[in-house]
């Protein structure tokens, strides 16, 4: 497999390092020569800098001081640590507030923000585009050759939406441009319903709490415009960097289960995905094994975004954050592992937010390398060095990927159209958790999976599951069927192909133009109460146990047949007997449609048969015990498998080939121990 090269040949190790904020210690040169010291120790490589240093690099209107980050960053290369060098625009100065109020936020209320926090800005603003593009001109004018900066990190965890007058303006012409009309607007957004048809494009407001709530196709269409118009602003950001330094890629760090932006889009203009990760380890509600699943899901993600190029996790607490609600400690091997873990899913990085903690301010209880104490002797920072040194000693993992068979569809449009939808529950609708039940199965089994929207490819994989595919574009269902005749194997769900991507529904019969895909048609959706419950019981003609039967629960989908086999039935009130699981042979492959929301081992039987019957390739071919999983990225020589352990218990491993021991170069046979929270690395 292709090995990649993230930073045009300037660095070929996996990165380690940190948010530094010096701006916040300029008035301790103690302090920032003691850094220096300790981002030795703790084997660090790297530091992402000036994220929020708009302040300190200009002060006043157009007067600069970088002599303080020359300083910095000079020295840092000195000393053999690389720099992620942001542009400022997370946060802004205030006499630019108070100069020009265009700059900071509207809500949806049509509340106006005063100055304060952080990501408060307009994303329209004419003002703020230019002073942006001015300042990150003067830092690619004076960095953008420096030997030390590796990457640009632009802005900070893009996010939010403004409804000013400027915003609004924008959204108008951005409508005008999609639909050309007033009258296609208004088909399009079934207008007529409520008498909201709009006669004049100046009558159009994004949606708000006193005002429109109810126009499906106008609420899709002001996330679609507020994603775009972020991805405008970034890309105003970029010119300059770009102009001025064309070898430094450039990335801007991502959120987890972010639903704001449309991040399949912002993929494509951007070098490198790079994204915070803060899983809430060791919490009352959910066990580490389920958030480990959730993790390996958003790493898959971020990972898929750019078709299996390497991403950096940019973000991650050493020890704990200050915002979750209960900040707990990660327990003894709980870092190590939690980190590899990034790295198993084809992460080049494992990087902190932050170096040394802040002495005032909202973070200043939020985890970090360097405690308030202020030295190496602590047990985080011992954790983060052990770490560093093991990078180093793996670091020819960099810039390998990871080949799945499998994709997972999780689609951000249909995301918001989901969670729009009125009915037929309004809560527990749960797509992303859907998803993940899916994919649970799939990394309890050590298979590698991506995590691709409905745009992306899908003639690569064998295996293409599409739970809840209720937004539903023509074109992907064009793509879905050419996939299946090809002999790809599909599996959909209950509320798929339910609406088009205006929120229109599909008339003629669901799942629109995935019916004679699945040769069902769903002609009733019985959403149930949370007490209630139906049963699924197993048909004699199918690989699962005849006569097994689970629990079904929230939703259950009415279909009729149209050729499909049924593998499965209701058990009970008015629908028993009507067909429940599905299969059609179509062309050359299959579509399995399952139509009531199951417990979570009728996906884990129905996921192991299917595996088996496709031959998907697992990392390890043994059964691997519950908690464990096994993940694997490769180059042309190598295959290099992570196994880890996210249980509290000691784990056995069977191995069916002999395996060396990455850094050891140990060889293992027949079985391998992995203790709690353990990982090992293992080469083949
Ligand atoms: C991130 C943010 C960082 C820091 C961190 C704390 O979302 O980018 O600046 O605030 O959270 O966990």
């Amino acid at each position: 497999m292709q090995k990649y090269d993230l930073f045009n040949g300037k660095v070929n190790n996996l990165l380690h390092g940190a948010d530094y904020n010096p701006d916040q210690w300029l008035h301790r040169p103690d302090i920032l020569e003691k850094d220096i010291e300790l981002m030795k120790k703790a084997n660090c490589n790297v530091m992402s800098l000036g994220i929020f240093s708009w302040s300190t690099l200009e002060p006043e209107e157009g007067q600069f001081q970088f002599e303080w980050l020359d300083q910095i960053i000079n020295n840092l290369y000195q000393n053999g640590i690389n720099v992620i060098l942001a542009t400022p625009s997370g946060a802004r100065p205030d006499w630019l507030a108070a100069k020009y109020p265009e700059v900071l936020r509207v809500n949806a209320d049509r509340s106006k923000n005063l100055f304060g926090e952080r990501h408060n800005h307009c994303y329209t603003s004419p003002v703020y585009r230019e002073k942006i593009k001015i300042i990150n001109r003067k830092l690619a004018e004076r960095y953008g050759n420096h030997p030390a900066v590796i990457m640009w990190h632009v802005s900070n965890e893009y996010g939010g939406d403004c409804h000013c007058e400027l915003c609004q303006q924008d959204f108008r012409k951005w409508l005008q441009n999609k639909y050309g009309s007033l009258e296609n607007l208004n088909r399009s957004w079934w207008s007529s319903f409520w008498s909201h048809t709009y006669t004049d494009w100046q009558n159009i407001e994004s949606p708000a709490p006193q005002g429109m709530q109810s126009v499906h196709g106008l609420a899709l269409d002001w996330k679609r415009f507020s994603s775009d118009q972020t991805i405008e602003f970034y890309k105003n950001e970029i010119e300059p960097l770009r102009e001025i330094s064309p070898e430094i890629p450039i990335t801007t760090n991502f959120m987890y289960k972010y639903i704001g932006l449309n991040y399949w889009k912002f993929a494509q203009e951007v070098d490198v995905i790079s994204w915070d990760s803060y899983p809430s380890w060791h919490s009352d509600y959910e066990t580490d094994i389920n958030r480990a699943v959730d993790s390996a899901f958003m790493h898959d993600m971020f990972r898929s975004l750019k078709d299996g190029k390497p991403f950096l996790l940019m973000e991650s607490t050493p020890s704990k954050t200050n915002w979750q609600s209960v900040a707990k400690l990660k327990r003894p091997g709980m870092h190590k592992l939690s980190s590899l873990q990034a790295i198993a899913h084809g992460s080049d990085s494992v990087q902190y937010f932050q170096w040394r903690k802040s002495r005032g301010g909202v973070e200043k209880f939020h985890g970090s390398v360097v405690d308030h104490v202020g030295n190496e002797n602590t047990r985080v920072f011992k954790d983060v060095s052990e770490l560093g040194a093991e990078l180093q000693k793996i670091t020819s993992i960099t810039g390998t990927s990871v080949k799945a068979e499998v994709a997972v569809v999780f689609d951000q449009e249909n995301r918001w159209a989901i969670n729009e939808a009125s009915g037929p529950r309004q809560e527990k609708k749960d797509y992303l958790k859907t998803c993940l039940s899916h994919y649970k199965n799939f990394w309890q089994q050590g298979i590698s999976v991506d995590i691709i929207n409905q745009e992306k490819d899908f003639s690569k994989y064998k295996l293409v599951i599409a739970p809840m595919l209720y937004l539903l574009k023509e074109d992907t269902a064009a793509r879905l069927k050419k996939f299946v005749k090809n002999g790809g194997t599909v599996v959909s769900t209950y509320w798929t192909g339910i609406v088009n991507e205006n929120d229109l529904c599909f008339l003629g019969g669901f799942p629109g133009p995935l019916r004679d895909l699945f040769a069902i048609w769903s002609e009733e959706l019985d959403a149930l109460y949370d007490q209630d419950s139906n049963q699924i019981v197993i048909k004699d003609n199918s690989e699962l146990k005849t006569g097994q039967e689970y629990e079904a629960k929230t939703f259950c989908d009415l279909i009729q047949l149209e050729g499909a086999e049924v593998l499965a039935e209701y058990k009970s009130d008015f629908y028993a007997g009507r067909p429940a699981l599905t299969v059609n042979d179509y062309g050359k492959g299959k579509a399995y449609y399952i139509a009531s929301r199951n417990e979570e081992q009728f996906l884990k039987d129905f996921y192991y048969s299917l595996v088996s019957k496709l031959n998907l390739s697992k990392t390890i071919v043994s059964q691997l015990p519950e908690g464990v999983t096994a993940q694997k990225r490769s180059d042309k020589n190598y295959d290099y498998i992570f196994l880890m352990n996210f249980s509290q218990d000691e784990k056995k491993v069977d191995l069916t080939e002999e395996l060396m021991e990455f850094v050891s170069g140990n060889v293992i046979k027949d079985s391998i121990i992995l203790e709690k929270y353990e990982v090992k690395i293992l080469k083949k």
